[in-house]
């Protein structure tokens, strides 16, 4: 009997600088992914186990983008076509709440723009009327802006302004903010980027999903490394809540995230990232 060979790259190609989409086969998670999810990915048998968005799924095949910024993600990007990833598991993590709101603002930051795609095209076929605020460095680190044209508006910011605004994604929020406040808001990118569009929201009044990037190891909502505190008035005092990212996520209302813990956890095992990055490239 032949054996399923699943998690072979189908396809690679580059995006910018370090950023890589692949189709990998594998049915079952292409079957099943809703936007929102994401699959933990080993590239070989003593790899880590990375977390990384489901961007779009077609037959037997789903789609991610990867930006290569460490061991994991460079040794991802390394692999090319016909060849196999050692493990994958998913689809992973609460899907987005897909429903009609009305008027939508969605937000993608450098490969955080690979992330909002799936969610963005389903607001629209939900019969949102939705607009795109796209940001990137510089023009050439700008990825899928052509894949965004169901939308009925898109807006390109870039730090240096050599496309569309000069500024940040908050820039663009802040212009869209001044025609009409949405009804609802979706941001995935850096970190930083999901604090500030998350405390714009707040002085808005405006919910906003945003997909946490914490580091995970198991995915199952036992080792508590994804874990993240949500802060919510309510009743007159303030309640705390923890939450796991990789099963209660990755979406979380960032109007409610406490951002400096995130941000502080992110960057706990930067000597130790360092050390694996090294140590590989040697
Ligand atoms: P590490 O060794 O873990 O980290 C390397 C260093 O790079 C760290 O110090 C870190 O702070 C820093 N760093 C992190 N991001 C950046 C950056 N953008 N630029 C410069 N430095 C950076 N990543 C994707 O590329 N595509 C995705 O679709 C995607 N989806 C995700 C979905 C979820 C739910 C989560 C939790 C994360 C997602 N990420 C995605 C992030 C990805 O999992 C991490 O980038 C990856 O785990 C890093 O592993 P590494 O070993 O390569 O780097
Ligand atoms: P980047 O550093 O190139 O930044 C992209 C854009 O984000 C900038 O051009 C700017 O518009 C905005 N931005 C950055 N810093 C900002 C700040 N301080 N204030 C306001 N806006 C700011 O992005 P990158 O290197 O491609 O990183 C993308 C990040 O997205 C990674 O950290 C990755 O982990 C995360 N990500 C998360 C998910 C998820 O589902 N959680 C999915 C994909 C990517
Ligand atoms: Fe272990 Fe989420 S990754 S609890």
């Amino acid at each position: 009997m032949n054996e399923i060979q699943r998690n072979i790259i189908i396809s690679k190609s580059r995006l910018a600088k370090g950023t890589y989409e692949f189709w990998i086969d594998n049915e079952l998670i292409a079957g099943n992914a809703k936007p929102g999810q994401f699959v933990i990915i080993r590239t070989s048998e003593k790899g880590e186990r990375i977390p990384i968005t489901i961007a779009d799924s077609y037959g037997s095949a789903f789609r991610i983008v990867v930006k290569a910024v460490g061991k994991s993600t460079i040794e991802l990007c390394m692999k090319n076509e016909k060849e196999q990833l050692f493990d994958v598991v998913g689809p992973l993590g609460k899907p987005s709440e897909i429903n009609y709101y009305g008027k939508v603002i969605v937000i993608g930051g450098g490969v955080g723009i690979a992330a909002i795609l799936p969610i963005a095209k389903a607001l629209k076929n939900a019969g949102n009327v939705v607009t795109g605020i796209l940001g990137a460095k510089t023009s050439s680190e700008l990825i899928l802006k052509s894949e965004f044209s169901f939308a009925d508006k898109v807006v390109v910011c870039t730090d240096d302004g050599s496309e569309g605004i000069k500024g940040t994604v908050v820039d663009g929020m802040l212009k869209e903010f001044e025609m009409e406040i949405p009804n609802i808001i979706w941001a995935v990118g850096p970190a930083v980027m999901m604090k500030t569009t998350s405390k714009v929201a707040s002085e808005y009044n405006v919910p906003i999903w945003v997909s946490l990037n914490a580091i995970m190891v198991d995915g199952t909502g036992m080792c508590g490394g994804c874990r993240v505190l949500l802060r919510k008035e309510e009743d007159g005092g303030i309640k705390e809540e923890i939450k796991y990212v990789c099963v209660d996520g990755p979406e979380f209302d960032g109007r409610y995230v406490d951002w400096d813990s995130f941000i502080r956890r992110l960057q706990q095992y930067k000597e130790e990232e360092k050390q694996a990055l090294d140590k590989f490239l040697e």
